[in-house]
């Protein structure tokens, strides 16, 4: 019997891409709101004895999560044999401690949560930062994979001599890996945030490096700040407009439209469909699903 794959509502495009590239099921649901605001969740066909893997964004995950957890609860009275989660933006991982006296760490809760419920979790560029790996806090099998390969090679074929510059501290980890997979040079600029949406980057030193085109690279961009400073910076320094690529484009309200409207090209894997959805991570999740599935 083959895998059956379960493709949640905003996943459509990656689904398809994953689908076409892998020897599975399609799995057919039917997902709605009952008048009350409850989900409704109903599994159609046959899944008894069946590894099952839910393709599932979670971007915005609080409304996402009930019917996620709903349609697990279904499967496993189905009888299947196994689910899996593909969660290719794994949320919840930025409030990793307890920055203020009484705040939760979320980031703990969400990973236990989602342990309880799936045999494993395969995921693409976790925010690792002060937890160091999934396992610390998973303790299900949780593969996170890298999109440093699918973004080195559009960076190939889209962009002439580029300079990686990692816009804070936190992205040399993936600025320094991208340089080296793309054999071009990088730099990283340090961020300070005041607020929200108060971010500055100190000066970098782009003398040099004048003459190529600046690549932004950053796991996550959320309200754009962190870009649209280090872009501006960059500017000032006499480089040209950069292209910001983000592995992930979570983009709170109108941050995308900010950025296109500042002039930046702005790129993004398929791990949260959007408009700036470039590089797509279905070769890369698929390799990963054969280590899970075997
Ligand atoms: C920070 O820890 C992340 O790596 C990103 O730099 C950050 O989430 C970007 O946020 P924003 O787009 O709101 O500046």
């Amino acid at each position: 019997m083959k895998p059956i794959v379960f493709v949640m509502p905003g996943q459509e495009a990656l689904g398809e891409s994953l689908l076409a590239g892998g020897d599975f099921e399609t799995g057919v649901l039917e997902l709605r709101h009952f008048p009350d605001g409850e989900s409704y969740v109903r599994v159609l066909g046959d899944v008894a004895g069946a590894q099952i893997i839910i393709l599932c964004q979670l971007h915005q995950p609080d409304a996402k999560i009930l019917p996620l957890l709903l349609l697990v609860g279904t499967l496993r009275d189905l009888g299947v044999e196994s689910i899996g989660l593909v969660a290719p933006y794994l949320a919840y991982m930025r409030q990793d401690k307890r920055f203020n006296e009484g705040e939760g760490i979320s980031a703990h809760y969400f990973a236990r949560l989602l342990s309880q419920q799936f045999d494993w979790l395969l995921t693409v560029d976790p925010h690792l930062h002060r937890i160091h790996a999934l396992s610390e806090v998973y303790s299900i099998p949780a593969l996170a994979l890298s999109a440093v390969q699918p973004i080195a090679q559009w960076l190939r074929g889209q962009v002439d001599k580029p300079i990686i510059i990692g816009p804070d501290g936190e992205s040399e980890q993936w600025a320094a890996k991208v340089a080296q997979a793309a054999n071009c040079p990088f730099e990283v600029l340090t961020k300070e945030r005041f607020g929200d949406r108060d971010v500055r980057v100190s000066l970098p030193h782009v003398e040099d490096f004048l003459d190529h085109t600046p690549v932004l690279v950053d796991d996550i961009i959320s309200t754009g700040q962190t870009m649209m400073q280090a872009a501006a910076h960059l500017r000032d320094s006499g480089m040209r407009a950069p292209v910001c690529i983000g592995v992930h484009g979570i983009f709170a309200a109108g941050a995308l439209t900010q950025m296109q409207a500042a002039g930046l090209r702005v790129v993004t894997t398929n791990s949260i469909a959007e408009a700036s959805n470039q590089i797509d991570l279905a070769p890369l999740i698929l390799e990963g699903l054969q280590q899970l599935l075997r």
